[in-house]
Formats: C-alpha cells, sequence, structure tokens
C-alpha cells in the first residue's frame, strides 16, 4: 500500500510526532509510506505551486493519508491550518476523495479531542474515509505498554484499508449564508470610561460583514476605539516550536518581528479585547491561528486575565460546536471573562445591531464590575492537566511557568491539604466499625448540605 504523511509540525524530521510514523514505518516495513513536511515547508508550498502539486499528486496515488501533527493551542499549527487552506483555496480536494485517512498527534493531551476532531472534520469535508485518531502523549513512545496500544492501532488502520472498510462520516458540511448585513445609524452611547478597548482583526476589510459588523459596534463608543489588523503587524512567521521560551519567556523571535512588543504594549494592556475574524474552514484563518500559536512566548501562564474579551465572527459557529468548545477553552485558560460572542449567523440586520450594541454595553459594564465567569470543566481540566505537566515532566523546560504557577498557587494538589488528609483518615477508620458507618450512611445527606445551609441562613 502507498501511505501519504502529512506531516505538520514546524519541527520537520525532528518532530516527536513523525517518530511515531517512523515506528510504524518500521513495524509494517511492507509499504510505502511518502513523508512530506508540509508546516515546516509552507512558506515553499505557497509560493512554488509546483511542489504543492507534487504532493497533491502523490496523494491521489496513495491509498491513505496520516495526518500527522502536534496539539498547537487546541488544534493544529497555523503552518499546517495553512496547508489545509491551500488544498481548498487551489481546488485540490479531488485528490483526497476517497482515500483512507487517520489523525495522529502527540501533546501533553490538553484539547487533543478538538484538534482531532477538526482534522475529521476536514476529511469529512474532502470526503475521505476516516478511519480514527491516535492521541500519543508526547512520550507514550517509549513506554512498552503504549508501543504496543499504537502498534494494534496502525495495524488496525492498515487492515482497515487493505478492507477497504466502510467509513462514518461524522461532521455534517457547513452551510454558508449568502446573508448581507445593512447596519443602521451608528448610535454612540457608550462610553469606555477608564477602560482600554481593543478590536483586533486577523484582515481589515471596510466590505463583507465582518467590516459592517466591527464598523457597528465601534460606532457604538462615544470615544474612538482602536482597531488593529494582524496584516499591519510585521509577523515574520509561526511559531517554530522550540520551546526556548520555557526558561524566562524569550521568544526565538524576540527583536525579529514586531509580534511581542505588540503582544505586550497592545494587548497586554487592554482591558476588553475583541477578536473579530471570519471563520475559514472549520476554525477561523491561519492568520488568526498564528496569532494564537505566536503568543505561547507566554508558554503556559495566562496573560489576560481578568480581562473581558469578546469575539465577532462572520460564517457558521452555531453549525461549529467544536470551535465554540476551542473559544470557549481559550477564554478559561485565560483567566479571562467571555463576554460574548456576535455572528451574522441571524440573518437580520436589526438584530445584528440590537447584539453589537449590546455586546458594547455589556462589555464596559463588566470590565467595570470585574466580573469573570466561574471556569468548568474547560478550564478546570485543562489547567490540572498544566498544572501537573509543569509540576512533573515539563518543569526542566518551562522554568517560567513553574515560577509563575508556585507564585499564584497552582499548585493545589489535594496531598498538600493537611486538614482534610486527617479527616479522611479519621472518618475512614471510624467507618470500618459497622455501628458508626450505619450511623454515618443515614446522616450523610443532612451533612454534606449543612455548609452550605449555614451561609443561606446567617444572610
Ligand atoms: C505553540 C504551542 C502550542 C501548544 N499547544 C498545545 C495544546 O493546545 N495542547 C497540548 O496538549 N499540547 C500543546 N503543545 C505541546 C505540543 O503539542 C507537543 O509538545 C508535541 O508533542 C510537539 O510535537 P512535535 O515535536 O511533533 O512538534 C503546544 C506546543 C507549542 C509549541
Amino acid at each position: 500500500m502507498e501511505i501519504t504523511v502529512l506531516s505538520g509540525s514546524p519541527k520537520g524530521d525532528d518532530s516527536v510526532t513523525l517518530q511515531y510514523v517512523r515506528y510504524m514505518k518500521k513495524t509494517f516495513p511492507d509499504h510505502v509510506y511518502h513523508i512530506f513536511h508540509v508546516a515546516r515547508q509552507i512558506r515553499k508550498l505557497e509560493r512554488d505551486e509546483k511542489a504543492f502539486q507534487d504532493i497533491v499528486e502523490k496523494i491521489a496515488l496513495s491509498d491513505a493519508v496520516v495526518w500527522c501533527f502536534p496539539l498547537y493551542y487546541c488544534l493544529v499549527c497555523s503552518q499546517y491550518k495553512r496547508f489545509i487552506e491551500l488544498v481548498f483555496e487551489r481546488k485540490k480536494g479531488e485528490a483526497f476523495r476517497n482515500k483512507y485517512a487517520v489523525s495522529l498527534s502527540t501533546s501533553v493531551h490538553f484539547f487533543d479531542h478538538t484538534a482531532h476532531n477538526y482534522i475529521h472534520g476536514i476529511c469529512d469535508d474532502l470526503e475521505m474515509k476516516y478511519i480514527g485518531g491516535y492521541s500519543a502523549e508526547m512520550y507514550d513512545l517509549v513506554r512498552s505498554r503504549e508501543r504496543a496500544r499504537f502498534v494494534q492501532f496502525a495495524g488496525n488502520f492498515l487492515k482497515s484499508v487493505a478492507r477497504q472498510a466502510p467509513a462514518v462520516k461524522q461532521f455534517p458540511a457547513v452551510v454558508r449564508s449568502e446573508f448581507v448585513h445593512e447596519p443602521g445609524p451608528s448610535r454612540q452611547t457608550v462610553t469606555t470610561g477608564d477602560k482600554k478597548v481593543l478590536i483586533l482583526v486577523d484582515e481589515e476589510k471596510e466590505s463583507g460583514n465582518l467590516g459592517k459588523m466591527i464598523k457597528a459596534f465601534r460606532d457604538n463608543f462615544i470615544h474612538d476605539v482602536e482597531v488593529i489588523s494582524l496584516t499591519n503587524i510585521d509577523i515574520k512567521g509561526g511559531c517554530l516550536g522550540c520551546c526556548q521560551c520555557g526558561i524566562d519567556n524569550v521568544c526565538q523571535y524576540q527583536g525579529k518581528d514586531g509580534y511581542i512588543d505588540f503582544y505586550n504594549e497592545k494587548v497586554k494592556t487592554a482591558d476588553i479585547i475583541v477578536f473579530a475574524g471570519e471563520i475559514r474552514d472549520r476554525y477561523l484563518s491561519s492568520r488568526w491561528k498564528q496569532y494564537f500559536d505566536r503568543s505561547f512566548f507566554n508558554t503556559h501562564t495566562p496573560t489576560l486575565k481578568d480581562k473581558q474579551i469578546a469575539f465577532l465572527l462572520s460564517g457558521p459557529l452555531a453549525q461549529l460546536p467544536n470551535l465554540q468548545e476551542i473559544l470557549s477553552a481559550y477564554a478559561q485558560f485565560q483567566l479571562a471573562n467571555l463576554a460574548g460572542i456576535v455572528t451574522d449567523e441571524g440573518e437580520d440586520s436589526l438584530r445584528l445591531d440590537e447584539l453589537l450594541v449590546d455586546l458594547a454595553g455589556r462589555v464596559v459594564d463588566l470590565a467595570g464590575q470585574g466580573y469573570v465567569h466561574p471556569t468548568d470543566f474547560l478550564g478546570i481540566g485543562g489547567m490540572k492537566i498544566f498544572r501537573d505537566e509543569v509540576w512533573g515532566m515539563l518543569r526542566f523546560v518551562f522554568q517560567a511557568d513553574h515560577r509563575y504557577y508556585k507564585q499564584h498557587g497552582y499548585y493545589d494538589f489535594p496531598q498538600k491539604d493537611f486538614k482534610t488528609r486527617r479527616v479522611n483518615f479519621f472518618m475512614m477508620l471510624m467507618t470500618k466499625i459497622p455501628a458508626f458507618k450505619k450511623k454515618f450512611l443515614k446522616m450523610i445527606e443532612k451533612e454534606m448540605v449543612k455548609p452550605l445551609k449555614n451561609v443561606v441562613e446567617s444572610k
């Protein structure tokens, strides 16, 4: 069988993820593997249509495609995202049609599922036969049990291709609307007070719904609010995954382009940040992805803590629950408040204007209150993953995170809670006594709610 591997790490041959493919190749040597470093070579592939076409032709002749990538901010890296955009822009979908596919990632399991959902959705859009995703923890390959598991997965994948197994399509095609927003007159009723509002857009266009939404939103404020287009920031390239930032948050690009100064001087100093963009395939644009990836110089520390954030999006967000989850996760990881998301999906200009007026007033009001919505499973679960990783294996690489986590009380492991440990020890001992256990089981319901009732009653 011929298998094309689309390698999605900016690190090329030194990619952690690629070592899984190399292991697969050694375990199943009877197949031909064509490996393309599409993320690392994205500049060349953008410029050189022939180089891009060579990859497309190999895919067309292959039996299967392995989408092999590291997790970057709940998705693939911006360079890989750009490759996917090029496939659609250059109308090369036909080469992928009916090919078997799997997604293979390495990560620390922080929102690995959203990246696999994304690739699965792309495979469904390309009418591929997606067999499944394998999300390995970075070093699974050095563990014999995990190696065995991976070999089983790869073997089953090859078997599925050989027997031409049917595949399930999970993600319905996204339907895009033709709606054209006709904004009403500007209102200029909201005063920002001492709050600094920043609107970021990947590409500023006056025409189109997004441009009109930005203008309508901005016109609600009495004073001018700043709009920055990412096209006007000198960004030399995507995150390279080198992790040099881990020690003291100094990025390899420091002093070489304008991104870091822009992030420190504009983004970190704003109280309210509005992210504006058009939905591209099943995410935002690769330029937006580049913005998020490059913010990794702050490694695993939140930089938007207590800020209000909002999204103005043009496109079918309601059809993309995976993207909704990513946006929510982003806000929660940042310890920011997701004040709202306004899209043009309602297909009603009057209503859209109302939503924008409401959002403008709300972000300022919430900023004044300092309100931040509590985190849910996305934020709490995600943070516990980082806490354990930075405490453990990642600590010497991400020393800046370790310092931050220590200072900010992130190491809230229950094993340090000596009072709870004493209570647990005593109660576990006591419940071994049958008479006490019987009494305890009768009391448990009342005792559980007691501290809460005390608060309510003392009000
Ligand atoms: C910019 C950046 C963003 C990352 N985002 C995530 C993430 O969202 N979730 C996660 O589990 N790991 C994340 N990681 C960790 C990488 O996915 C992980 O180190 C991976 O194994 C690297 O693989 P590679 O060597 O093939 O590039 C991120 C790393 C970088 C550099």
